[in-house]
C-alpha cells in the first residue's frame, strides 16, 4: 500500500511570530519520490518530522490519502523514517535492529521471515549477527533502511541519510535507494541539500528557501525554467552564471541587453520572449548563462541565435573530460544571497576591513530576505570585487567575497568547454552566447525569460 500525502498552508514556528516553514501547500502522489531540497536551515527536517507527527503543525492541514492527519499519533501513520546519523541501536544485532519495530508492532510475530527478506533485498544478509560498531557507514546505512522497510510502511521519509557518506558509497546507495523505492513503489520524501543528488533522484523536486517553497516540478523543469533566480542558482553545476545587466529598447534601433562593457545584441525579429522584455526598458536586470550557453567561437562562427562578447581568460579548471574556463567580461556578477549551505560557522581571521563590510552588508541582507523574494546584491565596488564565490573548485560558498590576491578583476563568466583548447591566462577569447538558453531575471529575482507560462492577455 501506498499513500497520498498532501499538505495545505502548513507553517511551524518555534519561536513566536518566526516561522521556519511558511504555508507550504505540496501533494504528493501515491507512489511518488519526492525530493525537497534547499540550503541548510530551510525547514526540510522540519517539514519531514510534521508528516512523520514528530512535530506538531502550527496552521495548516495534513492529509494523508485525503484524510485528516494533522493529529494522528506518530504510530497511526504507518509512515518510516530514515534519518542521516543511521540511529541503531548499538547493543542491537542487524537482525534485531531490523526486527526492532516489527516485534513492536506485532509482539506475538516471528519478525524473521521478513527481516531475512528484507535482508536479500538490501544484500546484507551477512551483516546481519553483527552489532552496529562492527559496521562500515555504508553498511549501517543499509541496516537503518532494512529496519524502515521491513515494515511495509505506506510511505518512507528520508532525512538526508547518505550525508554521512564518502562519495563513492553515496553514489552506490543513491542508485540502490532509487531502484529499491522504485520497485517496492511506496510513496518516498526524501530531503538532502544536494542538488546532484536531488536531481538524480527525484521524480519531482521541491526547492524550499527559508521555510517558503519556492518551486515544485521535474528535475528537468528546474533545471531548464527556474522560477526565480534562487532555484537558477541553487540547481545547476558549475553553478549558472548571473551577470548585472540592463535592457536597453530604443524605438529606432536594436534592443541589447548591456552587461557593463558589453552587450548582448538580441535578433530581429524579435521572437516573443525577447519583446516581452522590451517593457524592461531602461531597467537593471539579471541575466543568467548556463555555462553550456556560452561557447568559445568566432564571430564567423555564430549559428543563428548567437550572438558575440569576448572574454580574458583568468582562471582554467582542467576537469578531465571537459574544462571549466572562468572568463572576465566586465561585468558585474550578481550574487544571491543565503544560498549555499552549510553557513559558515567561523569566520574568517584577519579579513581586510573593507571586504568584511561587504560580507557583513551582504549577510544582512541575506537575513532580510529570508522567505522574501530573492535579490541582486549590489555591487559594493565601481570594477567589482565581489565574485559569485567560485573556488578553484568552484565550491566556495556562495555570497562569500573572492578578491584575487594582486587585485585583478575575478571572472565573471564560467564556461564549459572541452580539453582542445589550449587556453591560458590573460588570452582574450571570442565567445558566442546562445540566446536560446538566455534567462533574465527581473530585480525581484523573478524569471521574466523565457517568460512565465501565465501571462494573461499577453499570449496573443
Ligand atoms: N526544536 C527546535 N527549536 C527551535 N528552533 C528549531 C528547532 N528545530 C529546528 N529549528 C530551527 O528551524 C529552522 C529549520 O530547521 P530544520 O532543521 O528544519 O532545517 P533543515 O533545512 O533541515 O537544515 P539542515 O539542512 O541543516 O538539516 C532552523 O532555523 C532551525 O534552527
Ligand atoms: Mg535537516
Amino acid at each position: 500500500m501506498t499513500r497520498a500525502i498532501s499538505l495545505h498552508d502548513v507553517s511551524k514556528a518555534y519561536t513566536r511570530g518566526v516561522r521556519v516553514v511558511d504555508r507550504l501547500s505540496l501533494d504528493i502522489a501515491p507512489g511518488e519520490f519526492l525530493v525537497l531540497l534547499g540550503p541548510s536551515g530551510c525547514g526540510k527536517s522540519t517539514v519531514l518530522r510534521m508528516i512523520a507527527g514528530l512535530e506538531d503543525i502550527d496552521e495548516g492541514v495534513l492529509l494523508l490519502d485525503g484524510g485528516h492527519g494533522n493529529d494522528l499519533p506518530p504510530s497511526e501513520r504507518d509512515i518510516a523514517m530514515v534519518f542521516q546519523n543511521f540511529a541503531l541501536y548499538p547493543s542491537m544485532t542487524g537482525r534485531d535492529n531490523i526486527g526492532f519495530p516489527l516485534r513492536i508492532e506485532a509482539p506475538g510475530a516471528d519478525p524473521r521471515p521478513r527481516v531475512d527478506a528484507t535482508a536479500r533485498m538490501l544484500g546484507i544478509e551477512d551483516l546481519l549477527d553483527r552489532f552496529p560498531g562492527q559496521l562500515s557507514g555504508g553498511e549501517r546505512q543499509r541496516v537503518a533502511m532494512g529496519r524502515a522497510i521491513a515494515r511495509h510502511p505506506s510511505a518512507f521519509l528520508m532525512d538526508e541519510p547518505l550525508s554521512n557518506l564518502d562519495a563513492k558509497l553515496r553514489n552506490h546507495l543513491r542508485a540502490e535507494i532509487s531502484k529499491l523505492t522504485r520497485e517496492l513503489g511506496v510513496t518516498t520524501v526524501y530531503v538532502t541539500h544536494d542538488q546532484a543528488e536531488a536531481m538524480s533522484l527525484g521524480d519531482r523536486v521541491a526547492v524550499l528557501r527559508g521555510g517558503v517553497l519556492q518551486q515544485v516540478d521535474t528535475p528537468r523543469s528546474v533545471y531548464a525554467l527556474p522560477r526565480n533566480v534562487f532555484v537558477a542558482a541553487f540547481i545547476g553545476t558549475p553553478r549558472i552564471n548571473l551577470l548585472r545587466g540592463l535592457v536597453r529598447a530604443p524605438l529606432d534601433g536594436a534592443m541589447t541587453l548591456s552587461l557593463g562593457k558589453q552587450f548582448l545584441r538580441l535578433p530581429e525579429p524579435l521572437c516573443l520572449d525577447h519583446q516581452l522584455l522590451r517593457v524592461q526598458q531602461g531597467r537593471e536586470v539579471i541575466v543568467g548563462l548556463r555555462s553550456e550557453a556560452v561557447r568559445i567561437a568566432s564571430r564567423a562562427e555564430a549559428r543563428p541565435g548567437e550572438v558575440p562578447i569576448t572574454g580574458l581568460v583568468e582562471h582554467v579548471e582542467f576537469q578531465g573530460h571537459e574544462v571549466l574556463v572562468h572568463f572576465n567580461t566586465g561585468s558585474r556578477p550578481a550574487v544571491v544571497p543565503d544560498l549555499e549551505a552549510p553557513r559558515p560557522a567561523v569566520r574568517p581571521v584577519r579579513r581586510r576591513r573593507r571586504e568584511g563590510r561587504v560580507l557583513d552588508r551582504l549577510r544582512g541582507r541575506a537575513g532580510a530576505l529570508r522567505a522574501g523574494p530573492v535579490l541582486a546584491a549590489d555591487d559594493p565596488e565601481p570594477h567589482g570585487s565581489v565574485s559569485r564565490g567560485f573556488s578553484s573548485q568552484g565550491s566556495a560558498p556562495q555570497g562569500a567575497a573572492v578578491t584575487s590576491p594582486d587585485g585583478r578583476l575575478p571572472g565573471d563568466l564560467v564556461v564549459r568547454t572541452t580539453p582542445d583548447f589550449d587556453l591560458r591566462h590573460g588570452m582574450h577569447v571570442p565567445l558566442l552566447v546562445d540566446l536560446a538558453h538566455l534567462f533574465v531575471f527581473d530585480q525581484h529575482g523573478d524569471r521574466i525569460c523565457p517568460a512565465p507560462d501565465r501571462l494573461p492577455d499577453l499570449e496573443e
